[in-house]
């Protein structure tokens, strides 16, 4: 064979890719390739916002590195041809253990924000967590998803807004109510305090060279109705979160720090369908939250945003599994970046895991598809997990499946 046709017949060149969202897409093999194009896409106050934490941020780290001191014993020679991830979530079939943690402030990211996130959950027929604090109503979002629903509720001082918010969540058809319960004062998020960064983004001399530097979400946040807490804004049309200032600031000021168990109790009167309580850190709570009936608790320290050196997340299922595992459902909110992380979570005793940040990059850096995309890395991630762990079915999934790695190793 001569030069020439050795060379033709090892080289290839892959078709070019047009679009330019696509293109992004077939480069993002991962939750963190997703995470660096979002970062150069965004402006830097955004993403800060989004990518950061409480403090020194141990907390938010740590949430993500405990799932790496999670090693996996896997099995061999057990068939895995069918692996099935199919479970269900407060009684709803889900194809996977998932649901989609709620975010404020997700027009930040991109234009169509939570109905892009809403709709692409819906499509992977996961559960979809609209936050108070949510750019887009909670009318909206149902108008765009079909799929399991759920309204997360902040305390505001005026519970009449709050159960005003509760009531339209039950006509539009959301099926639980999720109350956090980490956020009675903001936690303190260096990277916004030392930006001065405002809730929606301030037009000042920094943000114009940030602007400047990122023009097509500059183009994008200009062209588009200015970003306001959409489903608050009819009750509170002075308060609606359009002029900027600083999240601290604003929550402080309209949050209730005095919110106790009375308060859960108070939101089951005004609320008939299943409640999950996200922050839960503790058996001590645990145990507390099956003794006031709720469903389900999301184990959490909101992505590490509000009390650093909360524990690890992942690190806290097995303690509460032993607790109450099996009298309320279990899930694990943070750090989950992959599918390996949900089987582990599994494995310590939780129900199912929440993802906030996975989707919020995928969104950021390439829009609706991109969480698409990110559902579909996290739902193969779980199965090809499985299956190389030999365990195809979630009933296989248990306890001798994960050992802790020695710190020392
Ligand atoms: C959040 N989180 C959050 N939680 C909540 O109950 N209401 C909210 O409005 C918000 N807003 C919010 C904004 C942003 C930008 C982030 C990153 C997070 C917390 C969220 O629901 C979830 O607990 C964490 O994101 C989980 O951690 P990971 O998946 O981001 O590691
Ligand atoms: C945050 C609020 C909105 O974590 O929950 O930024």
């Amino acid at each position: 064979m001569g030069v020439v046709e050795t060379v033709r017949s090892v080289v290839q060149f892959k078709p070019l890719e047009l679009d330019p969202v696509q293109r992004r897409i077939g480069k993002a093999a991962s939750v963190d390739d997703l995470r660096r194009m979002a970062r150069r896409r965004l402006p830097r106050g955004v993403f800060d916002y989004i990518d950061g934490g409480a403090e020194d941020e141990r907390s938010l780290e740590r949430n993500v590195s405990a799932f790496g001191r999670l090693e996996l014993n896997p099995r061999v020679l057990r068939d895995v041809s069918a692996v099935d991830t199919s479970t269900t979530i407060l009684g709803r079939p889900v194809p996977m253990p998932l649901a989609l943690s709620p975010t404020g402030f997700t027009r930040i990211a991109d234009p169509e924000g939570e109905l892009a996130v809403a709709r692409a959950a819906n499509r992977a027929g996961l559960p979809y967590g609209l936050s108070t604090m949510g750019t887009r109503s909670i009318e909206e979002v149902a108008a765009v998803s079909s799929g399991p629903k759920w309204f997360q509720v902040y305390t505001w001082k005026d519970r009449g807004l709050v159960k005003d918010l509760v009531d339209r969540a039950a006509a539009a058809g959301y099926e639980a109510i999720i109350l956090t319960v980490d956020t009675a004062v903001l936690g303190r998020r260096e990277r916004d305090v030392r930006r001065g960064y405002t809730l929606p983004p301030k037009i000042g001399p920094g943000t114009i060279v940030d602007g400047i530097l990122h023009p097509a979400w500059t183009l994008d946040f200009l062209r588009n109705p200015p970003i306001t807490f959409a489903s608050v804004a009819s009750n509170n049309p002075a308060d609606d979160g359009s002029s900027a200032v600083t999240l601290s600031e604003y929550m402080n000021s309209q949050f209730d720090a005095a919110l106790s168990w009375r308060d859960v109790e108070w939101l089951q009167s005004v609320w008939s369908g299943p409640l999950v309580l996200k922050g839960i850190q503790s058996p001590a709570d645990a145990k507390l939250a099956v003794a006031a009936g709720v469903q389900a608790i999301a184990l959490s320290n909101h992505g590490g945003r509000q009390l650093d050196g909360a524990p690890p997340v992942v690190e806290l299922i097995e303690p509460v599994a032993q607790e109450v595992g099996g009298q309320i459902e279990i899930y694990c909110d943070g750090g989950v970046r992959r599918g390996s992380d949900i089987v582990k979570a599994l494995a310590l005793g939780a129900d199912a895991c929440m993802i906030g940040r996975a989707y919020l990059y995928a969104l950021g850096a390439a829009g609706e598809r991109g969480v698409d995309h990110v559902l579909g890395f996290l739902a193969q991630g779980m199965a090809r997990t499985m299956a190389l762990a030999g365990v195809p079915r979630l009933a296989d999934i248990n306890r001798e499946l994960v050992r802790w790695r020695p710190p020392s190793a």
